[in-house]
């Protein structure tokens, strides 16, 4: 009779332990799940990130790289592009609505190219919402379709280019002409010779110039080889068109020794060509072999070294 009632004591406490186990198990199960549909991998998953782009998200949040975070993510739909945008070298930010909506335009582009137009305001139309430009920048002023000056200005240290070192008249920043000395002293000792044939321009100059180009040929070639007036980087007293003995046609300068020594060592002087090959959509011209920028030393070899132009490096590292 006892040993019946033991056994069955043990029977109960048996149960009761797997109950209770069980409870215990549940209990560990739901606490778990629960923490998994708050956490934020799960809450990314399910709006169709990958795996790989969740552990990206949460880096560059973690590291407050830009002053997105995690929340503004999880509150915006998933978009396939998203996560590359963010990886592109030269993403801004504030551009990035404006990146989404130009590569719903342009499938097309990949997203390099996309960061590469937006960031120069091609998803705006030329000289439609101009801004004055930040003259206060100096050297590293912008001026192109979307960037003006105002019709007076100009520098009050421009100078004017010794008869040695250019056709015509010519006039430059001090700064500008001291560079080009040196510059233009270094080409001598390899037998080379650096003429400028065109610098500072007035608005009005400017003005006549692209008159003259629309009239003989039409509105749209002058837009590609001039500047309307206001526009041109050679109102700023910081550009110089080169050229050397013996070349007809500006464009034949590309095929000079000048200019292939030049494109390797320009930017030791602060130079950098500013409208180069192929890259009419992001200057807004067509190539320039021989349109020279001043915009220092230390700029012109950054510029060299990241091989993108003026317009992008403004939009990227100086736009502030
Ligand atoms: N040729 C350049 C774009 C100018 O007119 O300023
Ligand atoms: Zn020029």
């Amino acid at each position: 009779m006892r040993r019946r009632l033991k056994k069955k004591v043990i029977a109960y406490f048996i149960i009761g332990f797997i109950i209770l186990i069980a409870l215990i198990v549940s209990i560990i199960m739901i606490v778990n799940y629960n923490k998994k549909i708050h956490s934020i991998p799960y809450k990314l998953e399910k709006l169709g990130y990958q795996q790989t782009e969740i552990e990206f998200l949460e880096e560059i949040t973690k590291e407050k790289k830009y002053q997105l975070t995690i929340e503004d993510i999880l509150n915006r739909p998933y978009h396939p592009d998203f996560v590359q945008f963010l990886k592109e070298k030269y993403f801004i930010y504030n551009n990035l609505e404006r990146y989404l909506a130009y590569k719903e335009k342009h499938k097309e582009l990949s997203t390099t190219e996309v960061v590469r137009f937006v960031n120069v305001n091609r998803d705006s139309e030329y000289y439609k919402n101009v801004k004055m430009t930040d003259i206060s920048k100096e050297n590293l002023m912008l001026v192109n379709k979307y960037y003006a000056l105002d019709k007076d200005f100009a520098f009050d240290d421009l100078v004017d280019v010794s008869i040695q070192h250019c056709y015509g008249k010519q006039k430059v920043r001090e700064e500008v002409y001291d560079k080009f000395k040196q510059m233009f002293n270094d080409a001598k000792k390899e037998n080379l010779t650096i003429i400028i044939n065109s610098s500072y321009r007035t608005y009005d100059y400017q003005e006549n110039l692209w008159n003259n180009y629309a009239r003989t040929h039409d509105e749209a070639w002058a837009d590609s080889y001039a500047a309307r007036a206001g526009h041109s980087e050679h109102q700023t007293g910081l550009t110089i068109d080169v050229t050397t003995y013996g070349v007809k046609e500006q464009e034949d300068f590309e095929n000079t020794d000048e200019f292939t020594w030049m494109s390797e060592n320009a930017h030791k002087y602060g130079f950098i060509l500013r409208y180069p090959k192929d890259e009419e959509n992001i200057t807004g011209y067509s190539y320039e072999s021989w349109h020279y920028r001043y915009v220092g030393v230390d700029i012109a070899t950054k510029i060299h070294e990241e091989n993108i132009t003026f317009d992008e490096y403004y939009a990227f590292y100086l736009d502030k």
